[in-house]
């Protein structure tokens, strides 16, 4: 089961269908029967990034690869990038617009929960181009 990969699409300001993609990632991990735990930890990982590609950045393409060792969650979109990685990743910090807290968004906590949750985080982001988000999980910790 290595090598498999599979990406979707999401676009920016589509909060009707956001989440899709996170819960078609968490059917085919359940479908392969990987541990809940690290499906858990997969779908939260890809539901931040798909959200905050909807919300601040712009259209997407969330990815998820199956290797042996490893599941890697990818979300690049082509917004207006981050203007300081190292702010954004920190608790708290976020430049969400009240249309977005009205709908509950906006804690600043979704980059920091998805450092936490996942093994390897490198997030990279040019001004007008885009972000990409690219998290690693490794497959032993989820049994
Ligand atoms: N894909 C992106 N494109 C542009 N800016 C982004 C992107 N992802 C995150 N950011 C910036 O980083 C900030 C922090 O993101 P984070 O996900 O931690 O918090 P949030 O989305 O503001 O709130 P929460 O995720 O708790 O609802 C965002 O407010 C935004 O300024
Ligand atoms: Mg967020």
């Amino acid at each position: 089961m290595s090598g498999l990969k599979k990406s979707f699409h999401i676009n920016a300001r589509d909060f009707i269908r956001a989440g899709e993609a996170s819960i078609n990632v968490q059917n085919i991990l359940k479908s392969m029967n990987f541990d809940p735990k690290l499906i858990r930890r997969v779908a939260m990982g890809g539901y931040e990034g798909e959200m905050n590609a909807v919300m601040h950045g712009g259209d997407g393409v969330p990815s998820i690869e199956i290797d042996e060792d490893k599941l890697i969650l990818e979300i690049s979109d082509d917004g207006q990038g981050i203007d300081d990685i190292e702010m954004a990743m920190q608790a708290g910090f976020s430049t969400a617009e009240d249309e977005h807290r009205e709908m509950g968004f906006g804690a600043g906590m979704g980059l920091p929960n998805m450092e936490k949750n996942a093994d390897e985080i490198t997030v990279e982001s040019e001004k007008g181009q885009g972000t990409r988000v690219r998290m690693v999980f490794y497959r032993e910790q989820g049994g």
